[in-house]
């Protein structure tokens, strides 16, 4: 029941009213029993300063930030994570005391929800990445923080390739081709979303050793995964990132574990 004390988080970008951010969190919140409410909100591209200044304004006490704001709401910030300054993209502002705190919690997410899902540790592994946007750019600095043996980064254009692999120092740009070699495939792009049936890699440079993931979670299984599933590979769908890259931000507004289950129910009944 909403009342006077109710706390509020929100999601701004544009657009903004199909995200599944608002889904995840108030489930997360009715299973916590935290008087908390989360709604998305419309705001146009060049207002993502003037919303984060509205935090203050209103109360708002945690703001997730998607297309196209990340990089403005980046640059705002005087307090931000490493990974928000190495990126130049925040999604998720939180308080801690008088403080607003920037922080991207895409990378985290795809490295806990692959822990989650399969047990497998990004440490020490030989990772291909597929796209060097947004996404890819935050999976790559966290496979980087968080111990890979190297990071292959395969990109369409070559330009974007070298940025995302300056992030760190284990990542380099490579062709298609070197698939074959890595422990861990991760589409991280575009290819394959909703009615796109097409795949970034071709089926024969998969190895039944590997660990598949995309990042697309519309269709659930993208031909990439049903590439990987028929050659005995693992495949590890795009839900996992969306609901941990969630959980980590619910932990930062909240000071609360997430309850993971209860998020990810919320994800499974709105999709079906
Ligand atoms: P996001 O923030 O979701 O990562 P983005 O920053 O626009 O989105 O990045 C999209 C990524 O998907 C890029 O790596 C893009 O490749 P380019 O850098 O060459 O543009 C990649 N991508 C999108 N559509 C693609 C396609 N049809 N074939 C290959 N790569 C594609």
């Amino acid at each position: 029941m909403l009342s006077g004390q109710t706390r509020l988080a929100a999601v701004i970008g544009d657009p903004v009213r199909h995200s599944l951010s608002p889904h995840i969190h108030n489930a997360a919140f009715a299973a916590t029993q935290l008087d908390w409410v989360y709604v998305a909100l419309p705001v146009a591209a060049g207002n993502g300063a003037a919303a984060v200044a509205a935090m203050d304004t209103l109360g708002i006490d945690g703001l997730n930030v998607t297309m196209p704001h990340k990089a403005d709401v980046a640059a705002t910030l005087t307090h931000r994570s490493d990974a928000v300054a190495k990126l130049g993209a925040c999604n998720c502002v939180y308080r801690d005391g008088d403080l607003l705190v920037g922080d991207n919690t895409d990378g985290d997410g795809f490295v806990s929800a692959l822990l989650a899902e399969t047990g497998s540790s990004v440490a020490g592994m030989r990772v291909a990445v597929l796209g060097a946007g947004g996404a890819a750019k935050a999976i790559i600095d966290a496979l980087g923080r968080h111990g890979a043996e190297n990071v292959l980064v395969i990109n369409r254009t070559e330009q974007t390739a070298l940025q995302a692999a300056s992030l760190t120092p284990v990542a380099y740009v490579a062709s298609v081709d070197s698939v074959p070699t890595a422990d861990l495939v991760i589409n991280a792009t575009s290819v394959g979303m909703g009615a796109d049936r097409s795949s970034p890699v071709p089926a024969s440079l998969l190895r039944p050793s590997q660990i598949v993931a995309d990042i697309v979670y519309q269709p659930r299984m993208t031909t990439l995964l049903a590439q990987a599933a028929d050659i005995g590979a693992t495949p590890v769908g795009g839900l996992g990132m969306l609901i941990h890259q969630a959980a980590a931000s619910f932990e930062r507004f909240t000071g609360q574990d997430a309850p993971l289950r209860a998020m990810t129910d919320a994800v499974e009944e709105f999709l079906s």
